[in-house]
């Protein structure tokens, strides 16, 4: 066992990202313009994260430079001083909950040592399934998920009938479906916001979920996995490609379209962080909340060497910030 001196925590510095992006993103909420949302997300996000002392580049962004003005996978963040991190993204996981005002959207943002995080290349989904700490060794994606279900109610000596699934409400997911309904476990589907919803599934502080399982965004895939890794959770994926070209591009590319990733082939770095803001209200998180004296926001600051979560909730005095603050609250 070797012994450190406390060192520094990021995740408690890149808080203050997601809650500006959180606070900027969440003027937009049930107005029904998914762009507009995103772009306050965005402005806000980008701004804050070069105060923070880093030498950042992003590799889960909005996507290439070509249609991404900003946070685009390839960019530099931070203020350039070491250490050299990967910086992954979301300023909004759930835009489209945003725009309806529907509950379970948020900010997001992780990193972790440079070159450590998993580049999906073309892969646009994967195959995601998460559970608690008490799955290790329990679930495993080459069985079906009736299988893996009941597998999770055998190792914690539950009954599958009191086990809950979440899962994205997708066509792709009818055969999901119907083996959650066949083998009796409860299901709670989401319209979007997959990342939320693993985090739910795998942390033993809200036992409202069980597994999330379900195809959804490999760059969502890449965050969780930051999340998971703290929260000593479970997570296994595949990546899933959504055409022939994709599949071919993929394997071109190199990729092993068959292979079982875990949260450490996902973020290879035993020290990653990530933090994430309620947008709006959750089951995770509160969502931004505005009243006369400012705005009140709910976070998670999660360590994965530490295994650290901490819950932070933060009032903000708009009259103040918007005297001196870049960013529009
Ligand atoms: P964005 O808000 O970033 O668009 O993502 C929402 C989301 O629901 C993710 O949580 C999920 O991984 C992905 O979209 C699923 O993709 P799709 O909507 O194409 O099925």
């Amino acid at each position: 066992m070797s012994v450190e001196k406390p060192d520094r925590n990021l995740a408690i510095e890149i808080v203050r990202v997601t809650e500006a992006a959180a606070m900027a993103a969440a003027r937009w909420q049930g107005r029904g313009d998914k762009e507009s949302g995103d772009q306050a997300a965005v402005d806000a996000m980008r701004t804050v994260l070069d105060t923070v002392d880093i030498a950042g580049t992003v590799v889960i962004g909005e996507g290439e430079k070509d249609e991404a003005p900003m946070l685009y996978n390839g960019e530099r963040v931070g203020s350039g001083e070491a250490p050299e991190v990967d910086i992954a993204v979301d300023p909004i996981d759930g835009t489209r909950l945003l725009a309806e005002g529907r509950p379970g959207s948020l900010a997001v943002m992780a990193a972790a040592p440079a070159g450590t995080m998993f580049d999906p290349g073309p892969c646009v989904y994967m195959e995601k399934l998460v559970v608690g700490a008490e799955g290790a060794g329990v679930v495993d994606l080459d069985r079906s998920l009736a299988e893996n279900l009941e597998a999770v109610a055998e190792a914690q000596d539950r009954q599958v009938t009191d086990l809950t699934v979440v899962m994205l409400d997708r066509d792709r997911h009818e055969d999901a479906k119907r083996q959650v309904r066949e083998v009796g476990a409860r299901l709670t589907l989401i319209s979007d916001g997959d990342v939320e919803a693993s985090i739910v599934a795998a942390w033993d502080d809200r036992p409202q979920v069980d597994m999330l399982y379900g195809i959804g965004g490999t760059p969502e895939g890449v965050i969780t996995a930051c999340a998971i890794k703290a929260l000593d959770g479970i997570m296994l994926g595949r990546l899933w490609p959504r055409s022939d070209a994709e599949r071919r591009a993929a394997v071109d590319a190199g990729y092993d379209l068959d292979a079982v990733l875990t949260a450490d082939d996902l973020v290879a770095a035993d020290d990653c962080f990530i933090a994430c803001t309620g947008i709006t209200q959750g089951n995770l998180l509160q969502g931004v909340r505005i009243d006369r004296r400012g705005a009140t926001t709910e976070s998670l600051v999660m360590r994965s060497k530490s295994g650290t979560v901490r819950s932070i909730r933060a009032r903000h005095r708009l009259a103040k910030l918007r005297e001196y603050a870049s960013v529009t609250y």
